[in-house]
């Protein structure tokens, strides 16, 4: 199989990786930042068009009021910290999620970030705050029932790709790979549109022991997978009895 295009990771595991220390959580997300560093670093050397972050969710609101403060800081640091070494990099950065009840500082910040590496043309880093799938389809389908009714839009030309124009994520490809650490399996919310045909990986270490090899070890374990897209399998080459039952029954289903 072909190398991914775009990779999403569901940064997971920075608290325990902290309690499992005897430090403070917060120690842990600033310790995710440095991997996070890390792999974006790899990731533009080494010619991935797209990396998207889950950094904070819109259900993250309801954790202690003290991490969330932490959570907005280390996302203003970040920007202001690295934003001139990405942009140096030809980093595009694209932000998604619910921008409203943001401050206007972080608000503010996320626009400059974007308005600098507006032009760049290398690894396109998307960074997912205040982000939730459900939230991110109901604000698309808010906008496009509003064209229905003010008579712009018919309803039947409501089509998948016009939805997803309609998403956060518009332009960008679908994610190939989702990746999430901390051994957690889930998709808590995140690019549920976007995730219909992508790869999952669940690995067992928590974010901040992430490193570029074992992001490399995930890209060969996806290029070993075989994508369908509810199609069939290409070669069904069987060496005994129940494998064939086995492809012969998952050729049939609907979803593969
Ligand atoms: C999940 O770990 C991680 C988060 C909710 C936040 C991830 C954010 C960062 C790494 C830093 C901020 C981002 C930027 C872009 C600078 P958890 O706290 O749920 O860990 P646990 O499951 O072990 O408690």
């Amino acid at each position: 199989m072909s190398d991914p295009r775009h990779i999403a990771i569901i940064m997971d595991g920075n608290g325990r990786w902290a309690t499992a220390r005897g430090l403070p959580r917060s120690a842990g997300h600033r310790a995710g930042v440095e991997s996070l560093r890390a792999i974006v670093h790899h990731a533009g050397v080494t010619g991935l068009e797209y990396l998207t972050f889950f950094a904070f969710s819109s259900e993250n609101w309801s954790r202690p009021d003290g991490e969330v403060r932490e959570l907005l800081a280390l996302l203003k640091m970040f920007i202001r910290r690295d934003l001139a070494d990405l942009h140096r990099k030809n980093v595009h950065i694209s932000v998604i999620g619910e921008r409203d009840n943001l401050s206007a500082d972080v608000r503010g910040l996320l626009v400059e970030a974007e308005s600098l590496t507006r032009g760049n043309t290398g690894l396109n880093l998307v960074i997912a705050f205040n982000y939730g799938a459900r939230d991110e389809i109901t604000r698309a389908v808010r906008s496009l029932a509003a064209d229905v009714a003010a008579g712009r839009l018919d309803p039947q030309s409501i089509s998948a790709d016009l939805i997803s124009a309609n998403l956060d994520t518009s332009g960008m490809p679908d994610p190939d790979l989702i990746i999430r650490t901390s051994g957690e399996m889930r998709l808590s919310n995140f690019l549920l549109w976007q995730a219909a045909y992508a790869e999952f990986l669940f690995v067992p270490c928590p974010w901040p022991d992430f490193t570029p090899e074992l992001f490399e070890e995930a890209i060969a374990t996806y290029r070993n997978r075989e994508r369908r897209f509810g199609g069939v399998e290409a070669r069904a080459s069987c060496h005994d009895k129940s494998q064939a039952l086995s492809v012969a029954a998952a050729s049939d289903g609907v979803a593969s």
